[in-house]
């Protein structure tokens, strides 16, 4: 449906047309914009500015609502495998007994990481972040796998590629892990579910094979399902800027992983718990944070509280509050900083800055407790929220290329010096 907005601008009208989204989102289309005006617009961060038509995501943060190629979050979470979720936000459709099938065994068939590619992970120094390493791995896997580089977005070239990344990220990872703690690397083993044979490669030693119980690899599921995908987030909306000059699949991905690794994206999981570790060291109430986070002077933040969406609860952080309560029931064990958390959200929920900003818990801050429970080392937070949300970004590298999306180049207001002539040194 169509219909029309006025800009009246210079004593000039302009009519500019309005675009309605399946769910009544409205967004008024500029792309004739400058030609007609000889304007821009002007929107830092990318705020209030739809930069493509995707069918993958709904988000509605007024109203807490998340949808998955229109299947609600609370249903994927309670019912679905990530491999089912994985396979949906690919191909737009849940997979029937015969597909999920095929793709599990697909994904199984590409765990294993070629041997001189185990060599690599030697080279990095035991300090490497771990996040370091995913990315550059990402673009190395590619160099083993050179038919990968030209692939588009559909036919079996497509989907051989999609299940090699979505494998061979889980390898990578627990690889990266392995070999910063010493560890002797575990081979995939293919009778494994996608979750249990993460915390195998993980967890194994020669002697021992590591059996999680069910209730830790359903909560790794929930965990992988929750992040899926989260339409133009900053990480996503880099893949599609890298993707959009026509940079391969894996390149494009391995630049998601960079955007996710900063705090105020993906690496804020790992930040929550070293924000939760510190208020139990020294012992000081919660006011003294608080007072920190409102001070305007104070560049001190509470991390995973806010998000640029969602102006209610993030559904995420709901369903994981939920659930990480019934895991350390199940597992029959506590965690204190679950209870900092709980207390600290009261707090939030009564106080008028968080209130007057809509500033709510987001799916990072119960997410490390989830994580803490399931055995995985701090300084693999991020690297799991990279293996979660790649599903997200290979579909939306493949909507992109579907729409034939142009390359992304946007606009600048120039606010340096004017013209100036050139001084030559000796008389500066
Ligand atoms: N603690 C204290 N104040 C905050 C916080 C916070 N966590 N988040 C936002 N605010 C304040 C800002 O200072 C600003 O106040 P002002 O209006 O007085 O200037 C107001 O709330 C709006 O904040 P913005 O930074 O403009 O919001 P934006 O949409 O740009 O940023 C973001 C969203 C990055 C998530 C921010 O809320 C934040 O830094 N949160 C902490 C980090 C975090 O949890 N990140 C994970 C996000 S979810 C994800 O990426 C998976």
């Amino acid at each position: 449906m169509t219909n029309s907005a006025t800009l009246s601008l210079n004593g000039e009208e302009y009519t500019l047309d309005v675009i309605t989204g399946t769910e009544n989102e409205q967004c008024i289309d500029i792309q004739q914009l400058r030609n007609q005006t000889g304007c821009i617009t002007m929107d830092p961060g990318f705020g209030n500015t739809g930069s493509c038509y995707s069918s993958i995501t709904y988000v509605d943060g007024k109203n807490g609502v998340l949808r998955y190629r229109g299947y609600p979050i609370e249903e994927l979470a309670e019912n679905a495998s990530f491999v089912e979720v994985a396979y949906l936000i690919l191909y737009g459709e849940l997979p029937n007994q015969k597909q999920l099938c095929i793709f599990s065994r697909s994904l199984e068939e590409h765990a294993p990481i070629h041997t001189n590619l185990e060599h690599h992970f030697s080279g990095f120094p035991k300090s490497a972040p771990p996040m370091a390493i995913l990315s550059a791995m990402l673009n190395l896997v590619a160099c083993f796998h050179p038919e990968v580089l030209d692939v588009t977005s559909e036919g079996p070239e497509f989907d051989r590629t999609a299940a090699l990344l979505l494998s061979k990220v889980r390898t990578i990872s627990a690889f990266a892990y392995r070999s910063a703690t010493g560890k002797p690397f575990n081979q995939p083993n293919p009778f494994l579910s996608y979750c249990n044979n993460f915390l195998h490669l993980m967890f194994s030693d020669p002697y021992r094979e590591y059996v999680p119980s069910k209730t830790i690899e359903k909560a790794l599921n929930l965990f992988l399902v929750l992040h899926a995908d989260h339409e133009q987030n900053c990480s996503t909306s880099t893949v599609r800027v890298v993707g959009s000059s026509r940079a391969n699949l894996f390149s494009s991905v391995a630049a998601g992983v960079c955007a996710l690794w900063g705090p105020l994206h993906g690496g804020a999981n790992a930040a929550v718990i070293a924000m939760l570790e510190d208020i139990k060291a020294s012992g000081k109430p919660l006011k003294h944070y608080l007072d920190m986070a409102k001070d305007k002077d104070n560049p001190y933040r509470l991390m995973g509280f806010g998000h640029r969406v969602y102006k209610n609860f993030d559904p995420r952080s709901r369903i994981l509050k939920r659930h990480v309560d019934e895991v350390l029931k199940e597992l029959n064990t506590s965690d204190p900083l679950l209870e900092i958390a709980l207390e600290l959200e009261q707090e939030t929920l009564k106080d008028d800055y968080f209130i007057s900003r809509n500033l709510y818990p987001n799916v990072d801050f119960y997410s490390g407790i989830l994580l803490r429970a399931i055995g995985i080392p701090l300084n693999m937070y991020t690297v799991m929220f990279a293996i979660g949300r790649m599903p997200g970004w290979i579909a939306n590298w493949k909507e992109l290329l579907e729409h034939n999306q142009r390359i992304s180049r946007p606009r600048q207001i120039y606010t340096g010096h004017s013209i100036r002539s050139f001084v030559p040194i000796e008389k500066r």
